[in-house]
């Protein structure tokens, strides 16, 4: 069995990246990711990251390992993480977009914890979840 599983997780540069590096990371990532069917989006702004990963149990495993790994970044917090039954943003590549400092913030502090929902199959988003969507809408920039 191999259900689905999301995460999110803020973290902090190590040093200051420049879009090359960025770059770099996310065509790395996008493959690795690609061959895990894992999917997500990465916002960040002057070293402050965060990602939103969703995919199967054992794929999303070896990314985040991988993520874990990266001497790129420290401070790894996790927001979210658990069980989904489809997937809450499929149209979501890794797709990566610089945000203001005010919008990590924001996403820092909402509440990202998962409601079932009493009506229906489709969870009900989570403040953060909702936030995030709201920030990165429909956008698919690189770096
Ligand atoms: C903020 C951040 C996000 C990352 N996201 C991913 C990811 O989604 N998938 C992945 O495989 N690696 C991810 N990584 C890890 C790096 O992509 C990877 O360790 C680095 O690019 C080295 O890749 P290489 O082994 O191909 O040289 C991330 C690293 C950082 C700092």
């Amino acid at each position: 069995m191999n259900s689905l599983q999301h995460l999110c997780y803020t973290s902090n540069a190590t040093r200051p990246l420049t879009p090359v590096d960025l770059e770099r990371l996310l065509v790395s990532a996008r493959v690795f990711n690609g061959t895990q069917g894992v999917t997500g989006v990465l916002l960040h702004h002057d070293g402050s990251f965060l990602q939103y990963l969703e995919g199967p149990t054992d794929g999303l495993q070896r990314v985040y390992q991988r993520i874990q790994e990266s001497p790129l970044h420290t401070d790894l917090f996790e927001l979210l993480g658990g069980w989904l039954d489809e997937r809450v943003f499929p149209e979501w590549q890794m797709g990566s977009t610089r945000v203001a400092e005010s919008t990590v913030l924001s996403l820092r502090h909402a509440s990202w914890q998962m409601l079932s929902n009493p009506y229906g199959h489709h969870p009900i988003l989570s403040p953060g979840l909702l936030l995030l969507r709201a920030h990165f809408g429909f956008l698919q920039s690189s770096v």
